[in-house]
């Protein structure tokens, strides 16, 4: 049997994000977000359903707290719902919000778990939407003032801070798709989402070097493993196209490369041009600490010189899970070789990464999601090799903690390594939160058990 010992110090952890699992979405003076709204009206999400209860984790925290103990969690990433701590997303402070965030962050500190803080999973209050959103330059100035607030209060216990989830989600899926809040489908709008997000992105690094406190800061973005449909040249120039618009697009700016001509062009053909103010590309440029990976999948890339992209996903040859993402163990490993080679070898932490697996519990009560175990087996093995040649990783976060609310999926799509039953709340670790539990013991992964 074989055995890969991942290096000394390597943290393990998981990651939630608020919506997805607070609920509470009207208590305490908490603010109403884009999410609110979105999941309210009918239509948006499967069976109609939305995050007003979620997990009720804003209630249990302690109990989700001490189950990640028990799984002997090294550290954990949340994400703070922006709308609870400044209602409108400006102006007024709502105290009772910010205690929530207290509360956890020194119960987590009491089991001695590292916080890992998101400033903004994709929740903006609903306030500043009604200001024009993520189109309104002003939002990103917004989000540098709430982000130095978080600072200010939470920052003598968390060190480690994300700025943004996956912008390139929030920003195309909530704007050009309309799949996910605030329902918009207006490339105008998407290019002027993109800048200004990321122009927040750098009020916030900005912000916390101001703030002298001491820690980490980065950003997290969406990442596909790209790989070639065929051998032709062509298709691998496909491949590189496929870059530029998803992990270029995000990665270009924050490394100081500015945005990749090709997709400057294409948003400019299509009367969509990015508003970049002088200055912004210093702003967003301004150095971060370590860059956050989320992966999840692979995808095929062939060429598509009728598409304006010039490029287009092909069909997928490897088993599909439940939300349509190729089987790819191998993805995690190969992303992280190539974005530490494009990116000079930044220090990085897995933010999210996991699988969705909807085995319900068996006659006894066991969940024996042993898809779930297989895939992050083989993503674990992948990393292992990437770290092995010279990746700087540091630390691992599993998506997701406990089953929650899979944005326009609703419940249906269980991520978590603890099955959540959404009637009675009850939190039940399946198998492969025992194998989890397992790789943090040792430190490692077993290559089968
Ligand atoms: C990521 C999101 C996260 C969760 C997983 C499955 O894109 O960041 O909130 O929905 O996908």
């Amino acid at each position: 049997m074989t055995f890969l010992q991942f290096p000394g110090g390597f943290q393990w952890g998981a990651a939630t994000a608020a919506y997805q699992i607070e609920g509470a979405y009207n208590e305490d003076d908490r603010g109403l977000s884009i999410w609110d709204t979105f999941s309210h009206q009918p239509g948006t999400i499967e069976r109609g359903e939305n995050g007003d209860v979620a997990c009720d984790h804003y209630h249990r925290y302690r109990d989700d707290v001490e189950l990640m103990a028990q799984l002997g969690l090294q550290t954990y990433r949340f994400s703070v719902s922006w709308s609870r701590v400044q209602p409108w997303g400006y102006g007024a402070i709502n105290e009772k919000g910010l205690a929530f965030y207290d509360r956890l962050v020194d119960a987590l500190l009491e089991k001695n778990i590292q916080p890992a803080v998101t400033l903004y999973h994709w929740d903006l209050p609903q306030g500043l939407q009604d200001l024009g959103g993520w189109a309104n330059r002003d939002t990103a100035e917004r989000f540098g003032e709430y982000a130095a607030l978080m600072f200010e209060r939470l920052g003598d216990r968390v060190t480690r801070w994300i700025t943004l989830n996956e912008p390139i989600v929030f920003t195309l899926m909530g704007h050009l798709t309309g799949r996910m809040a605030p329902g918009i489908r207006d490339i105008r709008i998407a290019a002027r989402a993109i800048h200004h997000a990321l122009l927040a992105h750098g009020r916030a690094v900005a912000a916390f070097r101001a703030s002298g406190r001491a820690g980490e800061i980065g950003i997290t973005n969406a990442n596909t493993s790209y790989e070639p449909a065929d051998d032709r040249p062509e298709t691998q120039q496909a491949v590189e196209l496929a870059r530029d618009f998803d992990s270029r697009l995000f990665h270009g700016p924050v490394f100081g490369r500015g945005y990749p001509g090709s997709v400057l062009r294409y948003y400019e053909s299509k009367g969509a041009p990015f508003p970049i103010e002088d200055g912004d590309m210093e702003a967003i440029a301004a150095p971060i600490d370590f860059l956050g990976v989320n992966l999840y999948s692979r995808a095929r890339i062939e060429p598509a010189p009728e598409r304006g992209v010039g490029y287009r996903t092909a069909a997928p040859t490897l088993p599909l899970l439940p939300m349509g993402y190729e089987a790819a163990p191998h993805a995690l490993g190969d992303f992280v070789r190539w974005v530490s080679k494009e990116y000079g070898n930044p220090r990085i932490y897995i933010t999210e990464n996991g699988v969705c697996d909807n085995t319900e519990p068996g006659p006894d009560g066991a969940i024996d999601d042993h898809v779930r175990i297989d895939l992050l087996r083989g993503f674990l093995v992948g990393l292992h090799g990437a770290i092995e040649e010279g990746a700087d990783v540091r630390a691992y976060y599993q998506w997701s903690l406990l089953d929650n609310f899979e944005w326009a999926y609703g419940y249906r799509m269980r991520f978590g390594m603890v099955y959540t039953d959404f009637e009675t709340q009850a939190r039940i670790p399946k198998r492969s939160a025992a194998w989890y539990s397992e790789v943090i013991r040792r430190n490692g992964v077993e290559l089968i058990d």
